[in-house]
């Protein structure tokens, strides 16, 4: 009896066996199943995310250079040009689009009414025109081409192209024709005035860093066609 108590003290190491719940085994069954899923699934997050990652510096990158541009070239935005169908003339050598001709004509009738004498000086012009004119000797003699763009737009960049623009004088001061001192005559003072009326934006007006300031040069923004075409323009006033 004394002999086993001393037996008693010792401490004897047992290997210790502990068995798994039959909840957890049916768990860790599952798991396994399911466990080349769970990787599938993980993988495709894992992978979505680094392009994620990657890709967002890119289009942020993109975005900047749409604001920046928007295809700009020397300050001007590109315009297609009218198609001929669209065209009228309203004087011998002066055509513009078919949504503007009314409104247009019938704005120098109302300048006639309060005695200003409107004088059309130019209206729709192709791009080959465009062309001639921004690379004539005149253009081109001791200029380059960003000089040139302040008074003149490259082909494919002039709102004259898309039959929506015209060049306004006045017929009581023809010196002042494409030239910055038309601000101070009668007919643009009347314009300013009430060209909105008729739906005609002065284009270039002495905010413009690119483009010289031109008084003489109004669009029209009247009809849903003509919105489009300067959609871009009026959204980077
Ligand atoms: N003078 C304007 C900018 C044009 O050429 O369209
Ligand atoms: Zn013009």
């Amino acid at each position: 009896m004394e002999q086993n108590e001393d037996i008693n003290q010792f401490d004897i190491p047992l290997a210790k066996r502990t068995y798994l719940s039959k909840s957890n085994s049916l768990l860790l069954k599952k798991l396994l199943i399911f466990s080349p899923f769970l990787f599938l699934i993980f993988s495709i997050a894992s992978l979505r995310l680094i392009r994620n990652i990657e890709l967002e510096p890119l289009s942020y990158l993109n975005f900047q250079v749409e604001k920046n541009h928007d295809h700009r070239i020397l300050g001007h935005l590109p315009y297609d040009e009218i198609h001929k169908d669209k065209l009228v003339l309203i004087e011998p050598n002066i055509a513009v689009h078919i949504d503007m001709r009314d409104s247009l004509l019938k704005m120098r009738e109302e300048a006639r009414k309060d005695g200003i004498y409107l004088v059309f000086l130019s209206g729709y012009r192709s791009i080959n025109l465009q062309n001639d004119i921004f690379y004539s000797l005149k253009s081109i003699r001791k200029q380059e081409a960003a000089e040139r763009a302040r008074v003149s737009a490259p082909p494919g960049y002039s709102e004259h192209s898309t039959g929506f623009a015209i060049d306004i004088g006045d017929a009581a001061q023809r010196e002042t024709d494409f030239e910055t001192e038309f601000e101070n005559t009668e007919a643009f003072i009347w314009l300013k005035k009430n060209a909105a009326k008729f739906h005609f934006k002065l284009s270039f007006n002495k905010n413009n860093k690119y483009i010289d300031y031109e008084p003489w040069h109004w669009r029209y923004e009247g009809s849903i066609e003509a919105l489009k075409v300067f959609e871009t323009a009026n959204r980077h006033l």
